[in-house]
């Protein structure tokens, strides 16, 4: 359709995506023969059927299984390349990726290892196509505030690369509270902060990232709707809040993508952005959460525009970059 094509034409950014949400099967079962890896699926028709999860938490279990096969420089290199040339299909020209380094120092791989593996293949995709890119440490809020700032302190001499730090994994139980101290410790090292926040936790959580941890850019925040003063103050403050129907999806925050509250996000005046979370997992990359959400739910054409010049208004860019990207 029209509306398709427009989605493909557009510039985009993509504000939420986690590299190693972005493990292909294909890739998994090459590094792990490369690594020699033992994996838990023999095909990709056995990943298939694993894919196919009933929360965040049943989720979170195989992806932390999936990156297990991840091992030296070149392979963190090939899995952003991979995200990279993709989406290169899908004309993004600007990326913030999220990485969880505890899930790859808790194994015993080195932090350098993966930042160095991680940035020559931001650095080659800018050379190849212009893709300019920001790179988001994010903590597992699973574990403790301690182990966050051993991993802010493995950052440090990193901070050339790094751009922000974000907060992910299992929500409920996890509030933002628990890591006021170091989100604070980020801000005065002069890094952007991000959180997910409202995706399964309440909306408190997200009052929380807001007052306590001075987010600049809120992750999913579906559940701000059942908070109407919250609705006010993100509507006011114009945060950027990266939406992830597909994943919605994948994860039963929605039951069906007809559901999405995406358009009246948009209609409260809401600055939303469409995201693919982890489309290795979920099943789609961006442009293919634009169609599906934009045929589920009756986007229109001047929807679909705001929410690719969301995009780039909620980045990182300096404001004459983000000038030119509109
Ligand atoms: N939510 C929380 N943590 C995550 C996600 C997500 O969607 N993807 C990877 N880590
Ligand atoms: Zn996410």
């Amino acid at each position: 359709s029209s509306l398709h094509a427009l989605i493909e034409r557009l510039p985009k950014a993509e504000l939420h995506l986690h590299l190693e949400g972005s493990l292909e099967p294909e890739l998994m079962f090459e590094l792990a023969r490369r690594n020699g890896i033992e994996i838990p699926f023999a095909t990709v028709e056995d990943i298939h059927k694993a894919y196919d999860f009933s929360s965040l938490q049943d989720f979170l279990d195989i992806y932390y299984v999936g990156m297990n096969v991840l091992i030296t420089q070149a392979d963190f290199h090939d899995l952003t390349m991979a995200y990279l040339a993709r989406v290169h299909e899908d004309n993004v020209r600007h990326v913030e990726v999220f990485f969880d380094p505890q899930g790859h120092t808790d194994r015993g791989i080195a932090f350098a290892t993966v930042v160095n593996g991680i940035t020559s293949a931001l650095d080659a995709a800018e050379e190849k196509w212009g893709i300019t890119s920001k790179l988001i440490l994010c903590f597992l809020r699973h574990l403790s505030e301690e182990a966050a700032f051993e991993t802010l302190e493995m950052a440090a001499e990193h901070l050339d690369r790094i751009d922000g730090v974000g907060l992910d994994s299992s929500e409920l139980g996890h509030p933002p509270s628990k890591f006021r101290q170091v989100f604070a410790a980020a801000g005065t090292l002069g890094l952007m902060r991000v959180a997910h926040a409202g995706e399964e936790g309440p909306p408190e959580y997200i009052h929380e990232a807001l007052d306590m941890l001075e987010i600049d850019r809120l992750d999913h925040g579906n559940r701000a709707l059942e908070d109407g003063t919250l609705v006010a103050r993100l509507g006011r403050e114009q945060m950027t809040m990266t939406v992830c129907p597909l994943s919605n999806l994948r994860l039963c925050v929605i039951d069906r993508l007809e559901d999405h509250p995406l358009k009246t996000m948009l209609s409260l005046g809401l600055r939303a952005t469409i995201n693919s979370d982890d489309p290795a997992y979920f099943g789609g990359y961006i442009n293919e959460n634009f169609r599906r959400t934009a045929d589920a739910i009756g986007l229109t054409e001047a929807e679909i525009i705001e929410l690719a010049k969301n995009s780039f208004r909620g980045s990182f860019l300096e404001p004459a970059e983000i000038e030119a990207h509109l």
